[in-house]
């Protein structure tokens, strides 16, 4: 089927969602948290969940997973089991999954497909992070970048109750959000790659901050999407996420009775250092 080149239509509105099966694939604009919150499952996690693998190669991951890992490992508990709460296309999971049993929860099924086809061997889970039971603990659980798609208090401390409903005495918990408070700053970046069969995909992310007052901030993605026959797609969409300091980070934490420490990244990729989490369920009556 040859695709035709459109253009977004000029009277799209402020939360309008366009799909088009043409040249624009998405765009999507909130025009306040009420607004946002309705259109909340993002277009990329869904229908274009099967681009995931080209826009962020799981080999990008290689560098931040080998620092998680060794983070996971620092409970006094062997580390067998894994619980990693919005895992995504898995990407993370799949430089750690050697020798564990991984249990992989996202609140996609789309994202849960494109995951099972890279960790075949890893356990998946639909769920939410905020509401998730499965009422069994590991020996330590994850949330990488998942953890930015809580907006507010109440849901941090819904996510913080799950990891602390899930970990075993003794295990460790690692939160890795993409940004806090104090080393935001808005940026573009860019990325994406080709696969063998002709498609190939880009985005454009670029964030900023509409009001530092509040617990948000929010990344504008374009997507430049190339299918196998040469046609080309390309959108947008407006995605939040949460924006805390250190010292919130630590306490609300510690309100599900989780005591954590920050620990500065290391990396040699052309970004700010990230601030990871590292929580121990604290021990009755501590
Ligand atoms: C950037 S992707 C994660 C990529 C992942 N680090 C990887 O290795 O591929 C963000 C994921 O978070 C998931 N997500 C967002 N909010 C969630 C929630 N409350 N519970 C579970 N998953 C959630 C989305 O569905 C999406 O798959």
């Amino acid at each position: 089927m040859h695709r035709h080149p459109q253009v977004l239509p000029h009277s799209s509105q402020v939360g309008q969602v366009v799909e088009c099966h043409g040249a624009i694939v998405l765009s999507r604009r909130y025009a306040g948290p009420g607004a946002y919150r309705e259109h909340v499952t993002h277009l990329m996690y869904g229908r274009l969940a099967p681009w995931w693998p080209l826009l962020s190669p799981p080999e990008d991951y290689a560098e931040e997973s080998a620092m998680v890992g060794g983070l996971l490992r620092t409970g006094t508990r062997t580390v067998r089991t894994v619980l990693d709460l919005g895992s995504g296309g898995g990407h993370v999971a799949s430089h750690l999954s050697s020798g564990l049993d991984m249990t992989l929860v996202d609140m996609s099924p789309q994202m849960l497909e494109v995951s099972r086809r890279l960790n075949p061997g890893c356990e998946h889970v639909l769920g939410d992070m905020r509401t998730l039971r499965l009422d069994r603990r590991f020996d330590a659980v994850l949330v990488h970048d998942s953890i930015d798609y809580l907006l507010d208090g109440s849901e941090v401390a819904a996510m913080a109750a799950t990891v602390a409903a899930h970990l075993q005495p003794g295990g460790v918990a690692v939160l890795v959000p993409d940004h806090i408070t104090e080393s935001f700053e808005p940026s573009t970046q860019w990325g994406g790659s080709d696969a063998s069969d002709g498609r190939g995909a880009r985005y454009l992310e670029w964030t900023w901050d509409p009001d530092p007052h509040d617990s948000w901030a929010q990344a504008e993605y374009s997507l430049v999407l190339r299918e196998a026959d040469g046609s080309v797609s390309s959108g947008h969409e407006s995605h939040r996420f949460g924006l805390f300091s250190h010292q919130q980070w630590i306490s609300m934490l510690d309100d599900a009775g989780l005591s954590a420490v920050a620990v500065g990244e290391q990396t040699d990729e052309d970004r700010p250092p990230r601030t990871l989490f590292v929580a121990r369920a604290r021990s009755r009556g501590a």
